[in-house]
């Protein structure tokens, strides 16, 4: 397992960083995850965009080309394998801890590549459970604080669901680590883009595939209430593609199993993947 630290490449278990790292004093950084089918980067230009955003909101200065991220991940590559990159930044090392930002520090990049576990709910559907949005006001920005997001999951877990859907001023947002689709009047709806998700790539191609296929689609908002009574309902990430939720709050979502639009989506996602 060879992973990428700021310039070099090295064995995971060789890979330090300082205790005074601000992501480790403070989780001041940002990361992404870009999957690889084929050896190929997935929308890899739309992941350094949003990388580039994430970057300006936490007002870290660090500007790579894309081409120079590609370079710094090809040799984590492994073959056809399924796989994705991990990417984090953070603000680097300072000599104290403060939380004003220090001057003149280098940030420290890392980057590694898994293998992709295909997920088990993907076909046969998952619970969910919705829970209150207790996260931040910048969910547009992929930072690495994650703590808000991890209390969520775990809450989920714990009730046996897969996903918590999150729930703010009565509108569902997105899903702890995913965004949220639902199939409503026989019309696929999603939440807009706006600082209370974050603007996924899965979502981006989701979107497109309605469009350039002719299925209904718009974004819009999403009542808690709608949501509990749509015919389908979907959360989709890098790493779960699209995951049908069959479950919600202890009612069946639809019939209970994986919807028809579910099905035509998955087909078109797994022939654009290709
Ligand atoms: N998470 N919303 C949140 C809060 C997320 O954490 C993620 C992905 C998404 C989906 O975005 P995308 O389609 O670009 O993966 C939406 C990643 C996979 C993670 O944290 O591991």
């Amino acid at each position: 397992d060879t992973v990428y630290l700021n310039g070099d490449y090295l064995p995971l278990a060789d890979a330090r960083i300082s205790v005074m790292d601000r992501g480790f004093l403070f989780g001041d950084g940002v990361y992404e995850v870009i999957p690889v089918y084929n050896g190929r980067l997935f929308r890899f230009e739309d992941h350094i965009r949003r990388l580039n955003n994430s970057l300006r909101a936490i007002r870290l200065e660090l500007e790579k080309s894309p081409d120079q991220w590609r370079g710094i991940f090809q040799p984590m590559l492994d073959g056809d394998k399924d796989q994705y990159i991990y990417l984090q930044i953070t603000r680097g090392c300072a000599p104290r801890r403060d939380h004003g930002f220090p001057e003149h520090v280098v940030p420290t990049v890392f980057a590694m590549c898994n293998d992709i576990k295909p997920f088990a709910g993907r076909l046969t559907g998952i619970k969910a459970v919705t829970l209150d949005d207790t996260r931040w006001q910048m969910c547009h920005v992929k930072a690495t604080a994650l703590l808000a997001h991890l209390l969520l999951r775990q809450e989920a877990l714990d009730r046996d669901c897969a996903e918590a859907i999150l729930v703010r001023h009565g509108y569902v947002t997105e899903g702890a680590a995913s965004n949220l689709f639902a199939v409503i009047d026989d019309e696929l709806i999603t939440p807009p883009n706006s600082h209370e998700i974050l603007p996924g790539i899965t979502r981006d191609v989701i979107l497109e595939l309605a469009q350039a296929n002719g299925i209904a689609c718009r974004e819009d908002i999403i009542a808690l209430e709608a949501l509990q009574n749509a015919s389908e309902v979907w959360v989709t990430s890098s790493t779960r593609e699209i995951v049908p939720v069959v479950e919600l709050d202890g009612q069946t979502v639809g019939a209970g199993t994986p919807g028809p639009l579910f099905h035509r989506m998955d087909q078109l996602l797994q022939a654009y993947k290709q």
